[in-house]
């Protein structure tokens, strides 16, 4: 258990600021996820934590030990580090079975046939293999091979788990099941864990917080609900879940929405131009002739949720609801709505 800072880490590749002035401190024991776009940084800030990549400023920090600092040319070779590491690719070796994998870390420190075996025998025990110890990678499914790269991973008992988008290669109930897995362990284990990832909600499952990225610049580093509901800024809004961005003119106490020709009581700490946020689980359906007339352009049926595109003045909204809100309704029918949470960003604070 470790818990990890990351002081003003930027990474430069040529012209490309991979990562810039990351900073943040991972808890002991958190669960910290690293979310964004493909190309934003995430690999590349976990590969300088692993030690497989030098920052080109700032330092790191893993429990109480300086592992890198750009400054002072301090650099701790990875396997110094005391951590585990799962990439998407498995990377199991396919001439070793199961056994030989998880316990290869093991070996090369010259520990004693016993201690090998109870050590890599309760690790595979963790991750339900136990049974599988003499099979070989190409009997096993794909997300067998991830739990033996994750007992590889384990087997050492590492301060840190690092994990890039060990399960992007799973199918998707599989990817499901072993969102709750991972979790599991980390909670039985107690350990610290950083996740990369591009998938929204599977930070969302597992994260005690999230750090967005884009482009290389930490958005915002908040909890699940609190990136969701109160995002930092309209990038991070647009990333994380859907969002129907309006433009809008805020009074003391109205929002104003020009091109939809409405307008909602609500007391704004700013006034003027703004751009408002509205997720589509947010928007209601009206029983009453009142609020937000518009008309049905597409609905879609979903089983669990109807997803309709609604024309409301010059907008057209995306409007979920769950279960059978929209039964009744046809494409071209008028509906009725009302704007129940709304996301203000004023746009006089934009950089
Ligand atoms: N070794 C490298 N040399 C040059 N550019 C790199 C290297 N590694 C990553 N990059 C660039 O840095 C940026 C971030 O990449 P990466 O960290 O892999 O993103 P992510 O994991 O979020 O998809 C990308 O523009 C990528 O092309
Ligand atoms: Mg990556």
């Amino acid at each position: 258990m470790a818990e990890v800072r990351i002081k003003a880490v930027s990474k430069i590749f040529g012209d490309v600021k991979a990562v810039n002035a990351f900073d943040t401190v991972v808890k002991d024991g958190e669960f910290v996820s690293i979310l964004g776009p493909s190309g934003c940084g995430k690999t590349t800030m976990l590969r300088m934590i692993a030690g497989f990549e030098r920052p080109s400023l700032g330092e790191i920090w893993i429990g109480d030990e300086l592992v890198s600092s750009a400054e002072s040319g301090v650099f701790l070779a990875p396997e110094k580090r005391s951590i585990g590491m799962v990439f998407q690719s498995y990377a199991v070796w396919p001439h070793m079975n199961v056994f030989q994998n998880v316990a290869y870390p093991l070996t090369i420190k010259n520990l004693n046939k016993e201690e090998i075996a109870r050590r890599t025998n309760r690790v595979l025990g963790l991750v339900h293999l136990d049974g599988y110890a003499e099979r070989f990678p190409n009997q096993l499914s794909g997300g067998q091979q991830q739990r033996v790269a994750l007992a590889r991973a384990l087997v050492c008992e590492p301060r840190l788990l690092l994990l890039d988008e060990p399960l992007s290669n799973l199918d998707a109930k599989l990817r499901e099941s072993m969102r709750f897995e991972i979790k599991e362990l980390q909670r039985k284990l107690n350990i610290t864990v950083i996740y990369v990832t591009h998938d929204q909600s599977e930070a969302m499952a597992m994260s005690d917080r999230i750090v967005v990225m884009h482009q290389g610049v930490v958005q915002q580093i908040a909890s699940p609900v609190d990136v969701y509901e109160t995002p930092a800024n309209e990038t991070v809004a647009d990333f994380i879940g859907l969002v129907n961005f309006v433009p809008a003119e805020l009074t003391a106490d109205e929002v104003i929405f020009p091109s939809l020709g409405h307008a909602v009581k609500r007391d704004n700490a700013c006034r003027g131009r703004a751009r408002v946020g509205i997720r589509p689980e947010n928007i209601a359906l009206s029983k009453t002739e009142t609020g937000l007339q518009g008309t049905i352009v597409h609905k879609f049926y979903m089983g669990d949720a109807t997803d309709c595109r609604v024309a409301v003045g010059t907008e057209t909204l995306r409007v979920i609801a769950k279960g059978d809100g929209f039964r009744e309704y046809q494409d071209g029918d008028a509906v009725w709505l009302r704007l129940d949470k709304m996301i203000v960003f004023p746009v006089g604070d934009k950089a």
